[in-house]
């Protein structure tokens, strides 16, 4: 399985941070920093600093994404936003299946099943997230849990609809945390995300897909995690509000 078949992917997950202000700022800050970047270069944000965000990326390498969608095209779903939505906005790259979604606003596999369909049918690219609980890593079930998440996040895509999937995978308990995986054990998940994504698809499918690392990635790590065989980019919380450290990692991956 050969890494140099695939174009490693940075993406920044700012969470519940950055005004629009703040995320136009941020992003001036960045362009220059990450501009001769050899990787795809992405950053999510709230949806309230899309359109902002979309506006200060302009003509740069960086692309823009949200940190969720719905699954239905429109309708009586109070606070939430529609795949169609963030399509006709021009947004390219959604997240979907986040642990903090998970963990605090019931989200399923299932729900994560939905919203991926949706995201796909309005032709974006989607940063699907997997991982497993600490608990589950003890009891030594984590291939178990991150490979039943990703057979149902999958369900019923196309191996054409495959090409615009990015997997994270993202240990909850390294989420936030500052106990990032070892390099070790962030490529063995991987390089077991890619052997299920084989399975169902064949081998140049898994071949040619990106799986990223996430989980207090920072500008001190990124060397080692993405130099593993395996690990194709990563989805940077914390570290991606900081432009320096976000552009180190840029600079670790490309
Ligand atoms: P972190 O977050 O880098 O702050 O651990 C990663 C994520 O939740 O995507």
């Amino acid at each position: 399985m050969n890494k140099a078949l695939r174009r490693p992917v940075i993406a920044g997950n700012w969470k519940m941070n950055q005004t629009p202000a703040e995320a136009k700022a941020l992003i001036e800050q960045m362009k220059p920093l990450v501009a001769d970047a050899d990787c795809d270069v992405v950053l999510c944000v709230p949806y309230v600093d899309l359109q902002a965000a979309m506006e200060a990326a302009e003509g740069s390498n960086i692309r823009i994404g949200a940190e969720n969608c719905h699954w239905a095209q429109k309708g009586a779903f109070t606070g939430e936003v529609s795949a169609e939505m963030l399509k006709a906005m021009g947004v390219p790259y959604v997240i979907i299946g986040h642990s903090e979604r998970r963990q605090y606003f019931g989200e399923t596999d299932e729900t994560v099943q939905k919203r991926v369909r949706a995201a796909l049918d309005a032709g974006l690219t989607v940063i699907l997230c997997v991982g497993e609980y600490l608990q589950q890593r003890e009891q030594g079930i984590t291939e178990e849990v991150v490979r039943l998440q990703t057979k149902i996040a999958l369900g019923g895509v196309s191996a054409e609809e495959l090409k615009r999937i990015i997997i994270a995978y993202e240990p909850v308990w390294a989420i936030g945390t500052g106990k990032t995986a070892t390099a070790e054990q962030a490529n063995e998940v991987n390089h077991a995300i890619r052997v299920c994504v084989g399975e169902l698809y064949g081998k140049e499918a898994a071949d040619a897909l990106v799986v990223q690392y996430g989980g207090s990635m920072n500008a001190g790590n990124a060397k080692e995690l993405l130099a593993q065989p395996d690990v194709d980019g990563g989805l940077i919380g914390g570290a991606s509000l900081k432009a320096a450290d976000f552009s180190v990692i840029v600079g670790a991956a490309s």
